[in-house]
């Protein structure tokens, strides 16, 4: 009985506490999630944005002062340096401007010598330097022929890097959780994965679709059973890649589906052709940029099985719809533009 009534009384002097509090301490509202519509009236399709994790991207996002326009006239830098060969035609000023850019958007802490070597800057002994060039080929045809999907806002080395040397989002190929003894064969899923938003689809949905060119298909066009090619697990990994491309972008599917269909073109969103594009986009720089640049990379550089660090949707875009949020930082370095091999 006096037990019952002490608890009674120590509720009623924290509620009151609580309510004085309240009071007094002002405003308890948090701010609140604004939800956008992208489709038509009555059909859901909405994105819903918080403005508290949008100020920290905002923050995230900021896109570095371009330096001073550099004088185009005078010899080239072909002419000047030994070993240029394919920044060849700037100028001399050009030139510099842009390894002082590239320094910024790659290595700020490490400087110029973590390309170079400083007895002689023609040398190609450091493997940077090589990776760097075809970075620079990788960056200007990215510009010339990915239009479809990067526009003409296009991408600069600051895009991926973000002044550091290995950008904050790649892939390779995964070797998953540790498998506990005894509980059977997880079949490369079945574990919360952050690469498929913590869902527990395969945690590589990146090899079928981003460096193989496997078919991105769970509807099928013919009735079963005779013409159905689509498996169970195309259809996992499917879902898996859109779990990364609405983690990617910070967006849910209805940015790039009507969810009465999945499958239909004619209901989806215009963003969803740019978002193809951008599939083939990948599989291109991974297949004929970055994998062959293996043998350049030392071993420390490569993932667990092997293999080198590719790029997926996040690689550029870090959590927004558009990376940097449609900064065009490239027309300050029109160089990064031209078409390359
Ligand atoms: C992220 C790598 C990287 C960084 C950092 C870098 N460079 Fe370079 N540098 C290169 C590449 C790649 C080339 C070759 C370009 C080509 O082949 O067109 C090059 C070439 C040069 C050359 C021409 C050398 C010759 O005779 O062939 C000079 C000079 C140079 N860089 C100066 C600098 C300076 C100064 C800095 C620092 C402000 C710097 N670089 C920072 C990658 C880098
Ligand atoms: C589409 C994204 C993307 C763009 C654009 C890009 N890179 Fe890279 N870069 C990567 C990836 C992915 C790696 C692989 C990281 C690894 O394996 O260490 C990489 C690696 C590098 C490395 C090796 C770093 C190291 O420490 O091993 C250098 C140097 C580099 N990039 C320079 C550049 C330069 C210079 C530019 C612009 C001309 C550029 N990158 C543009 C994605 C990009
Ligand atoms: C950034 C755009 C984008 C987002 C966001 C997105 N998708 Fe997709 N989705 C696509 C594209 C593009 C394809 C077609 C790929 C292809 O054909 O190569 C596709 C294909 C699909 C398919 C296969 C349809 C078929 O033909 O069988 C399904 C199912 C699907 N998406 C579900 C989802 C789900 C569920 C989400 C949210 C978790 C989602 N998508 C988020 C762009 C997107
Ligand atoms: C090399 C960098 C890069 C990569 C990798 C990349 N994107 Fe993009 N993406 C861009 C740029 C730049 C834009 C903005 C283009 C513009 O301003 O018109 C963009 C725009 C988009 C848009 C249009 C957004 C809008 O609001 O209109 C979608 C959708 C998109 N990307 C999806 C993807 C998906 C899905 C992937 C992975 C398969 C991907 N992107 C990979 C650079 C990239």
């Amino acid at each position: 009985m006096k037990i019952g009534f002490a608890i009674t009384v120590v509720l009623v002097v924290v509620l009151v506490v609580f309510n004085v509090a309240g009071v007094f301490l002002g405003d308890w509202d948090r701010t609140p999630v604004v939800a956008s519509q992208q489709g038509y009236r009555g059909l859901g399709m909405e994105v819903v944005s918080n403005p508290r994790t949008n100020a920290a991207l905002r923050r995230l996002n900021v896109v570095p002062e371009p330096y001073p326009p550099a004088d185009p006239g005078g010899p080239r830098a072909s002419q000047i340096y030994e070993n240029v060969q394919v920044l060849g035609d700037l100028s001399e000023e050009e030139f510099t401007r842009l390894m002082s850019a590239i320094t910024d958007w790659v290595s700020p802490e490490e400087g110029c010598l973590y390309c170079h070597n400083d007895e002689n800057l023609a040398d190609d002994d450091v493997y940077t330097k090589v990776v760097a060039r075809r970075m620079l080929q990788m960056t200007q045809h990215l510009n010339s022929q990915w239009q479809d999907h990067v526009g003409t806002t296009g991408v600069t080395c600051y895009t991926c890097h973000r002044g550091r040397p290995v950008p904050a989002e790649v892939w390779f190929k995964d070797p998953g959780p540790r498998q506990a003894v005894g509980i059977g064969n997880r079949a490369e899923q079945n574990a919360p994965a952050d690469s498929v938003a913590l869902s527990s689809l395969p945690y590589d949905p990146f090899s079928p679709f981003l460096s193989d060119a496997r078919e991105i298909r769970v509807a099928s066009t013919v009735a079963l059973p005779s013409g159905n090619r689509r498996s169970i697990k195309q259809t996992e990994w499917t879902y898996g890649l859109m779990m990364h491309f609405s983690q990617s972008l910070g967006v849910n599917c209805t940015y790039c589906h009507n969810t009465r269909s999945f499958f239909s073109w004619d209901a989806s969103p215009p963003q969803r052709s740019v978002a193809w594009h951008g599939i083939r986009m990948a599989r291109d720089v991974n297949v004929n940029y970055i994998e062959p640049l293996k043998p350049s990379f030392p071993e420390h550089r490569l993932g667990p099985l092997g293999d080198v660090l590719k790029v997926n949707c996040a690689t550029c875009h870090q959590g927004v719809n558009k990376p940097l949020y449609g900064a065009n930082m490239l027309q300050d370095y029109p160089s990064l533009a031209r078409s390359g091999p």
